[in-house]
């Protein structure tokens, strides 16, 4: 019988804390999470310098915790996983440090892992039958990126963001009409009481490259609409401007993963990343996929923002794959996919 492989992940690339007990790459025995978002919400957004300090004093506490409600011991273990890029340095060193300390005391392998692969790889986990080759489209606050999986651990990006992230734009937007950060799941929210035909924003296409994004424009768009009603005495409607801002980034979202379904003949398409949670998202891209009888993908919400069991089930198929990190391991804050 085939031996189980026990991998402890841990994931401190932005403003999570995150431990996960991972088995097989697809059974997670726990996946602790403590999120600093109130932390930096004082702030509109992340400060790099108070995500590190927190994390070092959550992550052993949080990997406790893992450890604990998986019920397994460190010397049942077969490996440490860690997050070593892209991310914030700081945030990053964290988890690397506390990564190699666990990994050289124990003597157990030591598999790095790379950010957007875990968030690729977080659609396993509830997917049993989901194997490459597959098109999955990575949206989160720091990446946009349409990537053919074209087996384990090995992709091509076919498309990426020009300038802001989708996530970004989300959160940037939402600032701009009052909501806070962050400001993703809060347009989503009152997106659903909003007319997504009042504002007609722009859709951005990049002439040669039709698989790129790019979202910098249509988040000026709106700025400047705000700025307009401002100056003529208007008010606005915050919800049909989220609703209007939302339509337009989903469309080109979707509008580019199809024609890359199309080109590619695929017939299994996923979505991943913290964008990968909004409703309006989710909601178009089953109905293109089901237009194009493509088996659609996608996450529970607790596995498209950043956790450390995407993180396991990434590690899983490195370590299968022989991929062994050594102790000079460091943190890379631009880490490029398929990059050792
Ligand atoms: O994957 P993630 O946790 O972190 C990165 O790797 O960047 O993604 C966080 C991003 C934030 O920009 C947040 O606003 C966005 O995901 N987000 C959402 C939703 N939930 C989180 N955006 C749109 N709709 C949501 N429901
Ligand atoms: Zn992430």
């Amino acid at each position: 019988m085939k031996k189980d492989i026990c991998i402890l992940a841990i994931e401190t690339s932005c403003d999570e804390t995150a431990a996960a007990v991972v088995r097989n790459g697809r059974e997670i025995c726990s996946n602790i999470i403590f999120s600093q978002i109130d932390l930096h919400k004082l702030y509109g957004g992340v400060v790099p310098e108070i995500a590190s300090r927190k994390h070092i004093e959550k992550i052993n506490q949080v990997i406790e915790e893992a450890l604990k409600q998986a019920g397994t011991a460190l010397d049942e273990l077969d490996a440490i996983a860690v997050t070593y890029g892209p991310g914030l340095v700081g945030a990053l060193l964290v988890g690397v440090a506390e990564a190699k300390a666990i990994a050289y005391a124990k003597d157990l392998p030591l598999i790095g892992v790379h950010h957007i692969e875990g968030h690729i790889s977080a659609n396993y986990i509830e997917h049993p039958e989901l194997e490459p080759p597959f098109l999955c489209l990575v949206v989160s606050g720091g990446h946009t990126h349409l990537v053919y999986v074209r087996d384990y651990g090995k992709y091509d990006i076919l498309g990426r963001t020009r300038d802001d992230a989708a996530g970004e734009a989300y959160d940037k937007v939402a600032r701009a009409i009052g909501l806070g950060y962050p400001g993703g799941p809060k347009i989503d929210r009152i997106a659903k009481e909003g007319n997504p035909e009042a504002i007609s924003f722009p859709r951005a296409h990049i002439e040669d490259s039709p698989y790129d994004f790019s979202f910098s424009g249509v988040k000026s768009a709106v700025l400047n609409y705000i700025n307009g009603c401002q100056m003529k005495g208007e008010s606005f409607l915050p919800a049909d401007i989220a609703a209007s801002f939302q339509k337009a980034v989903v469309d080109v979202l979707v509008e580019h993963s199809m024609w890359a379904v199309e080109e590619y003949k695929t017939c299994k398409f996923a979505i991943a990343g913290g964008v990968a949670s909004n409703s309006a998202l989710r909601e178009s891209m089953k109905k293109a996929c089901e237009e194009r009888q493509t088996t659609f993908y996608y996450p529970s919400p607790v596995f498209c923002t950043d956790n450390a069991a995407m993180i396991g089930a990434a590690a899983y198929y490195e370590y299968l794959a022989g991929t062994r990190h050594g102790w000079d391991l460091n943190a890379v804050p631009n880490l490029k996919l398929g990059e050792r």
